[in-house]
Formats: structure tokens, sequence, C-alpha cells
């Protein structure tokens, strides 16, 4: 039988707290060379501004056989859509059966936060506070989630281009768990970055959203929303004052035009790119080594990520009694 899951079950059974966890031990995993991932084919349908990408991913020693189908289309919010929308099918590792197929919306929200609260707790300095959002949209919730999980947060602002939404979001999130009451929604990118510990670009923009000789010394930076070679969220200046630690190096040299504009541009190496966020959680590389370094998570999103957010999700669904069974 097969289980399947809706996006209301999915968030029964996945919580943040959770996927920090399962999302930082998968790149352990992955570092150790045990997740076998090829990269993921993309199909981009430009006349509906739409990404098509499909992820597979063993995670042999976590037991998870996966593949997401995702899309990103991003005038999908006019039509009353989310921009991702999406399914796991997740597979029995020693048949191949088909144990669960479940809504992807929200577990992709869920692991992308958790990979930036993993990279948050190895990278921002421990006694940033404040937080900027960029990007009121779904990922910008799970983000700042993810955020006061992982660091004592007590000041947020948020921006969007959509002020409206900027003003539902800074309503629906103050004082929602662990995320503080203030959050203030800001009237430009500058008001947005000046003295902020942490940056969350989670933007659907092609071009930089903001001026990187604005940025704090010693902020950290969590830079999600982009992940195809012609768009960026990040303008040169930024990706130059940074230290960049990728997801996945190789991914991220496929997928990032963040990083690769500005190689294009002769601005950057790939020299210039510190290394994969595994290699700082294993202590291979160290992470922020001052008080005033810039550092940058570049996310692309790996399908390792959602084999084991999956897995623990349909194990947790199980023994709530969440989900319809399917024979097919
Ligand atoms: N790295 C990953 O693993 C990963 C995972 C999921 C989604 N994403 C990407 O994250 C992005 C956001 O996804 P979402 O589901 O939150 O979309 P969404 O449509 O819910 O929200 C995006 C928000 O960005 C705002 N925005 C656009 N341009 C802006 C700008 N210049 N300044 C400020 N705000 C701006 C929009 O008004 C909108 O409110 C998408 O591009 C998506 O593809 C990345």
């Amino acid at each position: 039988m097969t289980l399947l899951l809706s996006g209301a079950d999915v968030q029964r059974a996945l919580s943040m707290e959770d996927a920090i966890g399962l999302v930082e031990q998968g790149f352990v995993e992955f570092g150790e060379g045990r997740v076998d991932m090829p990269q993921r084919p993309v199909i981009l349908v430009p006349e509906h501004s739409g990404f098509a990408g499909f992820m597979p991913a063993l995670v042999g020693g976590m037991g998870a056989l996966a593949i997401k189908t995702v899309t990103a289309f991003k005038d999908n919010p006019k039509k009353g859509l989310p921009t991702i929308l999406g399914t796991v099918t997740l597979l029995d590792q020693e048949t191949g059966a088909p144990l669960s197929i479940m809504d992807a919306g929200y577990l992709t929200a869920v692991r992308t936060g958790a990979a930036s609260g993993v990279a948050t707790k190895c990278l921002a300095r421990d006694d940033a506070h404040v937080v900027a959002i960029f990007g009121a949209g779904v990922q910008g919730g799970t983000q700042l989630e993810a955020m006061c999980a992982v660091r004592k947060i007590d000041e947020v602002r948020v921006f969007d281009l959509d002020r409206d939404r900027a003003g539902t979001f800074a309503s629906e999130m103050a004082g929602r768990g662990s995320i503080p009451d203030n959050i203030f929604v800001v009237d430009s990118a500058k008001d947005a970055l000046v003295g902020a510990d942490i940056v969350v670009t989670a933007t659907t923009s092609p071009s930089p959203i903001f001026d990187g000789d604005d940025l704090s010394p010693g902020t950290h930076i969590n830079n999600v929303g982009s992940h195809a070679p012609a768009v960026r969220e990040m303008d040169t200046r930024t990706m130059v004052r940074s230290r960049i630690v990728c997801d996945s190096v190789e991914a991220c040299l496929v997928e990032a035009g963040d990083l690769l504009i500005p190689m294009e541009e002769g601005a950057l190496k790939e020299s210039d790119i510190y290394g994969g966020l595994a290699d700082v959680i294993s202590g291979k590389l160290p992470g922020r080594e001052s008080d005033d370094q810039i550092t940058l998570f570049k996310s692309v999103g790996l399908a390792f990520q959602d084999a084991v957010a999956a897995l623990h999700t349909y194990r947790t669904a199980q023994e709530m009694g969440l989900g319809v069974e399917f024979q097919f």
C-alpha cells in the first residue's frame, strides 16, 4: 500500500526543529559521499515564467530513496496558486515499492528553511539578533522560523515589492513559536539591511535586490531565491565581499546565476568559492573567522534534503494515523 499525504498532513507531521536535525544529518551523509544524487534535470517553461525540476536521491545511511517533482511558476500568485508546487514519491530502499506520495509545497519550504537554519548555525555571529527578510512569501515564512530556531532573534524587518503582502506576513508571523512580536515592514531594501545581522533573500526577483555596499560588516546572508544561471538576487559587490558557502558547489556552478554572472563578468573566480556547507559542518573548513566577516550561504536546493524530510514525514504520519492508503 502507498500512503497519500496532503499538504496539511505533511504540515502536521514535519516540524522545523526535526527538519533542521534531519537536514544537518543529510549534509553529513552528503559530505561523507554516502548520497547518490545526480544533478537534477530542469525544464524551463519561459512563456509561463516556469521552472520544473526532477530531483532524485538515495541517502543510503538514512534509508531514504525518493524523487521530487517540483515546479516554480513565478506568476502563480496572480492566479491564486503558490509559486512552488510539487510532489515527492518515496520509495522502499529494499524493494523500490512506492511507500508514499506526498505534497511537496510545505515540505520544500520547511527543508529549505532548515538548510538555511543549519548554515546560519555554522556561519552567523553567535550574538546575531536582527533579521532582514527579503520576500514575504512562502519561503520567507519558513526561513524566518528557521532563523528563530537557531538564534535568539528580537527584531525582524521585512521587505517585499508587494507592501500589502509584507504587512500580512508581519501580522501572521509575529509571535508565532519563537518568532518575536517585533516585525517591521520597511519601505526600502536599505532600511532592511542597515544593522541587520542575518539577511534572508527569498524572492522571485530575476535581478539584484539590494546594493552590496549597504551590507553591514559581520552580516550572514542566506541567498535562497534564485536557482537558474541567468537570474540572481545578489549583486556582484555582495558576492565579492562575502565568504561564499554553497549547499553544493557542484550544483551551484550549474545553476546559480548569483555565482555564474559575476564569474562571467570576471569579478569572481571558482577559487573564490569557499566550499560546501557539509565541510563547514564537519569542521574540515572553519566557518566564520571574525566578527566583521560577511558570510553568504548560496542555496539552490538539493534532493537529499527532500528525501530525508519525506522519509521522516512518512514514518511520523504513519504513527499519527494521517493520510489515505492507496493500492496501485
Ligand atoms: N533554494 C531553494 O532550495 C529554494 C526552495 C524553494 C524555493 N526557492 C525559490 O525561492 C523563491 C521564493 O519562493 P516562494 O515560494 O517564497 O515564492 P512567493 O511567490 O511565495 O514569494 C516571493 C516573494 O518575493 C517578492 N519579491 C519579488 N521580487 C522582489 C524584490 N526585488 N524585492 C523584494 N521582494 C520581492 C514577491 O513580491 C513575493 O512576495 C522562488 O524563486 C523559488 O524558486 C528556492
